[in-house]
């Protein structure tokens, strides 16, 4: 029997340091052997947001730690490694260097390959740590950096068919729990408040609902809670306004994911209709209904990772290496870190809206 490949990925591009051993078993599906992921939660909290500085420092501090103790974990012996993912971008710059550096080092150590590793790819490759996932499909991608429907076609074909123009969906959540005296990272926690509130106590409002086809603005919503957030006085006010948020960042979910299906279908022409969701918020429980009811109406298979591997980690990155690794597709030493890399590389600005996307 032929040795499985064994890979080594690194993550460092925010505020989580994260190792993982993957390998895969005899029907090639992929094994998770070791996942560790430091949050640096701790470090930034008292700022309201990531630091890059500190953030970069706290990399430095723990990134030998957590890859030997990914190794550790997984069982294996150091030598049997046959490569070494980073993740290359995009993100904090200062950030990425860290793990980039330590795995191209450790590659070289070893004598090993080494694979440069887009981040938003490992997210979108994510539910194939727990599922079959065959190409093509529809990837809404919803973290805290970004909100994106993209037609994926293959490991390295995607084609963006919306995007935001201001804020990502998981810097509203945020936004919104800081407004709500929240710490951050507030995202899971709205989710929780919510569950005590009335939805429809607050009206607020749905940014391009109506126009600008699948891509999404969430600046106008916070703006909103700005102005009721001055307001409130009790905890239930609190909690109305958390429901309130949520469900209408459902809707504005629903209504733009179903137009995405009809531009992914007129595209794509897809045999079976698959729609992945991934990215930490992908971990929120009412969104992820939300999308599975509207796959039922629309015929599309749901497809999401585990709610542990929703946020960043780097059992993602490893899938993606593993995936280049059996392409032989790797990269040379001088990969620079790429703080802007867009999964579609003809992704240009978008008209009107001021920001890179
Ligand atoms: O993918 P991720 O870990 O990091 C990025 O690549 O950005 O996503 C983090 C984002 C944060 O904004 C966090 O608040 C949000 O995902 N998030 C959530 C939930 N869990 C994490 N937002 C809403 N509901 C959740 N349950
Ligand atoms: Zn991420």
């Amino acid at each position: 029997m032929s040795k499985k490949p064994l890979i080594l990925g690194i993550e460092s591009s925010c505020d989580e340091t994260a190792a993982s051993i993957i390998s895969e078993n005899d029907q090639g599906n992929p094994v998770v052997l070791s996942n560790i992921i430091s949050s640096q939660v701790d470090v930034h909290k008292e700022f309201g947001g990531v630091v890059p500085e500190l953030a970069a420092r706290s990399h430095l501090e723990k990134i030998d730690l957590i890859v030997k103790k990914a190794i550790e974990d997984s069982g294996i012996n150091i030598e049997e490694i046959d490569a070494v993912a980073s993740t290359a971008g995009p993100g904090l710059i200062v950030c990425l260097s860290v793990g980039l550096s330590f795995g191209k080092a450790f590659a070289v150590s070893l004598n090993r390959p080494f694979i440069a590793v887009n981040h938003l790819e490992g997210h979108a490759l994510s539910p194939k740590l727990n599922s079959e996932l065959d190409y093509p499909y529809l990837l809404l991608l919803i973290s805290g950096g970004h909100s994106q429907y993209l037609s994926v076609k293959n490991l390295s074909e995607h084609i963006r068919l919306g995007t935001t123009i201001d804020d990502a969906i998981g810097e509203a959540f945020d936004k919104t729990a800081k407004l709500l005296g929240i710490e951050f990272p507030g995202g899971p926690k709205i989710e929780i408040l919510a569950k005590n509130g009335d939805p429809n106590k607050y009206d607020l409002p749905k940014p391009i609902f109506n126009k600008g086809g699948c891509n999404l603005s969430f600046a106008g919503l916070k703006t909103a809670i700005l102005k009721i957030t001055k307001q409130i006085k009790t905890d239930q006010e609190k909690f109305d306004l958390a429901a309130s948020f949520q469900k209408t960042v459902i809707e504005i979910l629903y209504k733009k994911t179903k137009i995405a299906f009809s531009q992914f279908e007129k595209q794509i022409k897809p045999n079976k209709k698959k729609f992945v969701v991934a990215g930490g918020v992908a971990a929120n429980r009412e969104i992820r209904q939300m999308l599975i009811k509207l796959c039922k109406e629309e015929n599309y298979e749901p497809i999401f990772p585990p709610i542990e591997l929703c946020g960043d980690n780097a059992a993602m990155i490893a899938m993606v290496g593993l995936e280049k690794f059996k392409s032989k597709n790797f990269d040379s030493l001088d990969y620079p870190a790429k703080p802007r890399w867009p999964l579609d590389e003809k992704a240009k600005f978008l008209k009107g809206a001021g920001v890179k996307l």
